[in-house]
């Protein structure tokens, strides 16, 4: 008898329908499975026979035909497992259910526990918005499923208890997601943490409160990784539409705990120098997200950027003007989002201490051309803000004072944020540091001292004509965050400073 059941498949974000049909018909005991498997969903012919058999159900002895439509996507993964068990049992008799309104996913043990898989909530959106009632996912998952409304999603333990609930002998109830998930949004850092570093912090606030990129340069123990770390806690708090979409990648990459079905705070990812291009971008037989989409709608930290492969630093520029990235590999092109301020730090030199204070730099002038060398110009260019990391003063440090908390900067960085969604409410794009060229004059509106200061700088300081761009674009933000519609001559004139580093260091 022929059986079909619903599951959902993956390409990159996107999830679509698949129809599995199971056919058990008396003859040749033979398991046919059809519709471009690969390996792991082949195997779970293995695994499905020792779950039946575990769990006091009959394998059939028949011709078993499983495929998976649409037949020309490829399948992957073990998440089929325990539909394909369902369609057995159903077309064999042994259980009498309509899978009409369901959809199933779950790999399962050689016991028939259902094991917990990646990607689920993508599916489970899918399911929702394709009119689904209800979906059976594993238990583990069953948290993060939840927090999608208007779909029962039922977390499955093993397949006995799945088959007793769908006999009507035992009850399963859906889970319910706590609306707190929606509001916790907590750090374990605040920028109250931070003693002293009066410019950092400022500079740091500019560059959220506009999306800017930024760098940071000083010596060791400047405190640089310390500010990196807390720039999450005064960006913007994460919409539950942005909040969906970062869970979505992080799902696709297995990384949801079953506590927290939900990430509420921004990401911040931190991926050590030494990693792949793979890694970064994205890749592997199943082209899984890289750190890039891991840290969509937060922060991408590059620490001790010279160090990064020169082929690792080039494949970034093009993804954080896009704010997507697609990775082609031979039978799929998978596209993940990749909205992503860009954070990176730096040493000035390799001893570390060019142009310190007090302490004598070892490095000779040529060795440090070379180690900055290693970071390219358009690189450089693509990181609006630069920010000289003094390190802190024993005063600072030493001094009972009270810092600003993350909260009361993030609350001036939010007005700044209105301002500007506010300003770009009719593009496509909704912050300063994304301003396209074209619309610059437009919004970029100079009182006649700023004029002439702009002007004095671009002579004396020959700047390129993109660096003139990114010194507009960070003067609007310190416009908006001073709520002044046009820009003024102060606002030029600290923009100016986040630019003038490349001369003190790059010297070209
Ligand atoms: N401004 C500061 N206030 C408080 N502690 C600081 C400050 N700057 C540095 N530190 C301390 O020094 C440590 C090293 O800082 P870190 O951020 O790792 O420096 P870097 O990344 O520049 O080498 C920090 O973990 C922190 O304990
Ligand atoms: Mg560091």
């Amino acid at each position: 008898m022929l059986c079909k059941i619903s599951s959902m498949g993956l390409v990159g974000l996107s999830a679509y329908i698949i129809t599995i049909e199971v056919d058990v018909s008396v003859g040749m005991p033979t398991f046919e499975l059809v519709g471009l498997p690969d390996a792991a969903v082949k195997e779970s012919r293995e695994r499905v026979r020792a779950s039946l058999k575990n769990c006091g159900f009959d394998f059939p002895t028949g011709r078993i035909i499983i495929n998976l439509a649409p037949a020309d996507i490829k399948k992957v993964g073990p998440l089929y497992d325990l539909p394909i068990l369902l369609g057995i049992m159903r077309s064999s008799g042994q259980i009498n259910v309509n899978f009409e309104n369901s959809c199933f996913f779950g790999e399962l043990s050689l016991g028939g526990d259902v094991r917990r898989c990646s990607g689920i909530l993508p599916m489970v959106i899918k399911s929702q918005k394709m009119g689904f009632e209800n979906v059976f996912v594993p238990a583990d998952n069953a948290y993060e499923a939840s927090v999608v409304k208007g779909i029962n999603v039922f977390g499955v333990k093993n397949i006995s208890e799945l088959v007793r609930f769908l006999k009507g002998e035992d009850c399963l109830s859906p889970m319910v997601c706590e609306d707190r998930y929606f509001n916790c949004g907590k750090f374990d850092v605040d920028f109250s943490d931070v003693k002293g570093q009066k410019f950092a912090k400022r500079a740091l606030e500019i560059a959220a409160a506009g999306g800017h990129n930024v760098l940071l340069i000083g010596p060791p123990g400047a405190g640089k990784s310390m500010l990196a770390k807390r720039l999450p806690t005064i960006l913007p708090k994460l919409s539950f539409e942005e909040a969906i979409e970062v869970t979505n990648v992080h799902s696709i990459a297995g990384k949801i705990s079953g506590k927290k079905p939900l990430i509420t705070t921004r990401p911040f990812r931190a991926p050590h120098h030494t990693i792949s291009t793979a890694g970064l971008s994205g890749g592997g037989t199943n082209v899984k997200p890289g750190e890039i989409s891991m840290a969509h709608n937060g922060v991408l930290f590059l620490d001790e950027l010279p160090e990064f492969k020169r082929d690792v630093k080039e494949i970034l520029r093009q993804p954080i003007e896009d704010e997507s990235i697609t990775i082609t590999r031979a039978a799929v092109s998978v596209t993940y989002p990749c909205s992503i301020m860009v954070v990176a730090a730096m040493n000035p030199c390799p001893c570390g201490y060019f142009g310190h204070p007090s302490r004598e730099c070892s490095c000779s002038y040529f060795k440090v051309d070379q180690y900055l060398s290693k970071v390219s110009g358009p690189l450089l260019d693509r990181l609006d803000i630069h920010i000289d990391v003094a390190p802190v003063k024993f005063n600072d440090l030493t001094v009972e004072q009270k810092e600003e908390t993350s909260e009361q900067i993030r609350i001036r960085v939010e007005k700044a944020r209105q301002i500007q969604r506010e300003r770009y409410k009719n593009h496509k794009f909704f912050s300063n540091a994304r301003l396209p060229s074209s619309q610059l004059r437009k919004y970029c509106v100079l009182t006649d001292s700023a004029k002439t200061m702009m002007k004095n700088a671009f002579d004396r300081m020959g700047l390129s004509a993109r660096a003139y761009d990114g010194i507009l674009k960070i003067a609007r933000t310190i416009a908006d965050l001073d709520n002044h519609r046009n820009i003024e001559s102060n606002h030029v004139a600290e923009a100016i400073q986040y630019r003038s580093m490349d001369r003190k260091y790059w010297r070209h």
